[in-house]
């Protein structure tokens, strides 16, 4: 069912549990946890996934670690357990609200009768204690009757690549119950556990699961409700977590789940007031548009600049937990225009992994800073060099994305300037970020070849976006964004040059960029980039024109397998032209003032028909290009793909043997660009706002707010008009930004209304 702000199903199907739990995620950035009933267990997926804290059992994958499980509740009548997955005769509806953030549901068991038992709970992931899960338990009944209920913490911990605590001891203090975990690397993690309203227990040790019963008498539809928090900290965090947690559990209980839910609320509300985007005339977009924010909203890195946002979010340990190249180009535009101090902190957190992707690039040989396809806390690569498991076959398959998909580096340096764009924040460059824009100018210097002979220079052996196509020469996005980066450099080191040679200086100690500078230049300069051809396609490497032209779906036919993979060596897709996701179209969108209308159209045309979209990252792109083109129908069912990915479920849950489910952050920013930058046709360059809005016909209007350059601006378009408002924020130093509606120029004075006829003056 669908209501604007809310998001619920009814009924119980067990083989939705997977993408519920998914779909159904709280998150506050420091942990996810899914969107699963309070009865479950680990094979139902349960995970509570702790950002930032990652580790390695054995020679597997290091990936995020899920830890035990503080919510766990079971509910029995007459020994019988009250869960819709055993007791068949029972209504059942769950889900989320996104306004305030939290996770419901509301089953009523028919256990004789006209006799009925209904639970229902509540949940939120605080947003002002980052520590804290908290659920409201109610249970009424329309009869007198005695339950039994089950309480405390599961530590029998679904995982991926696991067992991860190689030690788990508990502790009970008085009602209070805890956990210690410390993992395989030596990391501490507490979780404690503490209810509420509950007497008479009996205190049981079972293995992995530490409960306490407690029976309860129910008197004819009185409701009966109690209350638990769960508490996680950790020793990348906390001298002592064990202190930590315990304070901030009796912190808690003393507030009250009431008034850590209406601080919680609070919070979301200051959310929802910058970032908030409605459309009238269209309900179904407008929800699609708040549950991709609410998912970007619940995982984003509030408390730390050391930590990123994961391709599969908190939802799990999927994908490593691992930071891709989804974050900058995908999520950052959304989170600098809305939320700058978090995408503060997402940048930074590549300047704080600088020293790994120095590390990787010397590991290859090169100099600089190769950053992490796969990258986790340090900076040092996750991703294996055989990533996928043929189906066909059980063998590995070696792929190319670790060593040769370079593009990552000039995507964080892109994703710099995204954030400095949007905010005019210069001080990310002093603080880290111009090194980290040198070291990876450095790093395509030395990567690039030049030949002599045509007197360029040239990317070779690369993977670009399109990961069907591996190891490949002069990827068209590669090779720009590599100049994008040599641009970058020249750019920063001249102001810093001028404004702050000291820092200069210090930088220089630790890049050597006085040396490269010049070097830096001449690649500049001559580096390659592939030119549109006759028909105005460009290229996307070196001969992908001359590959085999095949239908994606002529290609698919010839699948032996579902799952089966079809890059790699012997890929269906490797000698066709036949693409895994947007590649010159991710090109294009970055880099569209440099391109005429007839050739971003003429490539979105050729490249939509050979694209699989078998990344999540596809449609947003395609949407967003098709938005700017005014392709009003394609760019309309490519929103609402990317929009409704996670609500839907559309998607590869496996790769290979790899179970890559979970949330898609990316293609949840990617809705949000669509809507913002394509239908909304917003362009921003420092205080210049360029609007050439592409409205849905069935759109009356679109009305959403962005920071820029530290002021607030709340912008409603419709068919014949464009309204403004502006209000100045703190700290802001700018009073004054031209707006550039559909060509005609107007100045704009912060805090005045703008109103923008389209049809005539
Ligand atoms: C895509 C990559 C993406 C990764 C994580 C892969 O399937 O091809 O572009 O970064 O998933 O989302």
């Amino acid at each position: 069912m669908i209501l604007s702000w809310r998001i619920s199903k009814e009924g119980f199907n067990p083989s939705s549990i997977e993408l519920d739990g998914s779909r159904f995620l709280i998150a506050n950035g420091y942990m996810g946890y899914r969107g699963t009933l309070e009865e479950f267990g680990k094979n139902e997926l349960v995970a509570c996934t702790v950002a930032g804290v990652y580790d390695r059992y054995d020679d597997k994958w290091r990936e995020l670690v899920n830890v035990p499980n503080g919510l766990f509740v079971k509910v029995y009548y007459n020994n019988t357990l009250l869960s819709p997955m055993t007791f068949q005769d029972c209504a059942h509806i769950y889900g989320l609200d996104l306004k305030d953030a939290y996770y419901f549901r509301n089953t009523k068991f028919f256990v004789d009768k006209e006799k009925w038992i209904r639970i229902k709970t509540k949940r939120f992931a605080s947003s002002t204690d980052y520590h804290l899960l908290c659920l409201e338990y109610s249970i009424t009944a329309n009869f007198d009757c005695e339950i039994e209920i089950e309480t405390g913490i599961d530590c029998d911990i679904w995982e991926i690549n696991g067992p991860h605590f190689k030690e788990m001891t508990f502790q009970n203090l008085d009602g209070i119950y805890v956990t210690h975990l410390i993992t395989n690397e030596g990391k501490n993690l507490v979780v404690a556990e503490t209810a509420d309203h509950l007497v008479n227990f009996i205190d049981e040790e079972c293995l992995r699961l530490y409960v306490r019963k407690s029976k309860v008498k129910l008197a004819r539809d009185k409701e009966f409700k109690f209350y638990k928090y769960m508490c996680v900290t950790h020793s990348l965090e906390f001298e002592n977590s064990f202190d930590e947690a315990i304070k901030r559990i009796i912190e808690a209980k003393n507030l009250g789940f009431d008034s850590l839910f209406e601080k919680h609320r609070s919070k979301w509300q200051e959310r929802w007031s910058i970032c908030d985007i409605s459309i009238d005339g269209d309900e179904k977009a407008t929800l699609a548009l708040r549950f991709s924010m609410y998912h970007l909203l619940s995982i984003a890195p509030y408390h730390s600049e050391k930590l990123s946002i994961p391709a599969r979010g908190l939802s799990g340990q999927m994908y490593k937990g691992a930071i891709f190249w989804d974050t900058e180009i995908f999520m950052l535009p959304f989170f600098s225009y809305t939320l700058p101090d978090v995408a503060r902190n997402i940048v930074m957190y590549r300047v704080h992994t600088l020293d790994g992707a120095r590390r990787k690039a010397k590991e290859y040989g090169y100099e600089g800073a190769f950053y992490a396809w796969e990258s986790q806390e340090t900076g040092d690569d996750a991703c294996s060099l055989f990533n996928v498991t043929d189906v066909i076959t059980q063998r590995p398959i070696r792929t190319y994305f670790r060593d040769k998909q370079i593009h990552i580096s000039g995507d964080v340096v892109y994703g710099f300037f995204t954030y400095y764009n949007a905010t005019g924040d210069f001080s990310i460059f002093l603080e880290g970020a111009a090194e980290a824009v040198f070291e990876c100018a450095k790093f395509y210097y030395s990567y690039a070849y030049y030949k002599p002979l045509k007197d360029r220079f040239e990317i070779l052996d690369v993977t670009g976006p399109d990961e069907y196509h591996e190891r490949i020469n002069n990827n068209a996005y590669t090779n720009r964004i590599a100049k994008f980066t040599f641009e970058k450099a020249i750019w920063l080191y001249d102001i810093l040059k001028e404004k702050y040679p000291n820092i200069l200086q210090e930088i220089d100690s630790k890049t050597c960029i006085f040396q490269y500078i010049e070097k830096i230049k001449e690649t500049e300069q001559k580096i390659f980039l592939q030119k549109p051809n006759e028909e105005g396609i460009i290229e996307q490497f070196d001969g992908y024109l001359k590959l085999e032209d095949i239908e994606v779906e002529k290609l698919k036919e010839k699948m032996l397998h579902p799952y089966e993979y079809l890059g790699g060596g012997n890929g269906l897709a490797t000698q066709t032209q036949v693409i895994k996701q947007a590649d010159v179209v991710v090109l294009l969108n970055l880099f569209e003032s440099e391109y005429e209308k007839e050739i971003l159209k003429a490539n979105w045309e050729y490249y939509n028909r050979r694209t699989e979209h078998g990344s999540t990252l596809s449609y947003s792109m395609y949407g967003l290009l098709a938005a700017k083109l005014g392709k009003l129908k394609d760019a309309y069912e490519y929103f609402l793909k990317t929009a409704l990915i996670d609500l839907e479920g559309n998607y590869k849950q496996y790769v290979g043997n790899l179970y890559i489910g979970g949330t898609h952050p990316a293609a949840n920013g990617g809705a949000w660009m669509a809507a913002v930058f394509g239908f909304g046709g917003i362009r921003s360059e420092e205080t210049k706002v360029e609007i050439e809005p592409h409205l849905p016909t069935h759109w009356k209007s679109l009305k959403f707010n962005l920071t820029i350059h530290g002021n607030l601006f709340e912008f409603e378009i419709s068919n014949n008009k464009i309204l403004i408002k502006s209000t100045r924020l703190k700290d802001s130093k700018y009073k004054t930004y031209r707006i550039v509606a559909n060509k005609r120029e107007f100045i704009h004075k912060i805090g005045q209304l703008l109103e923008i006829n389209l049809k005539g003056e």
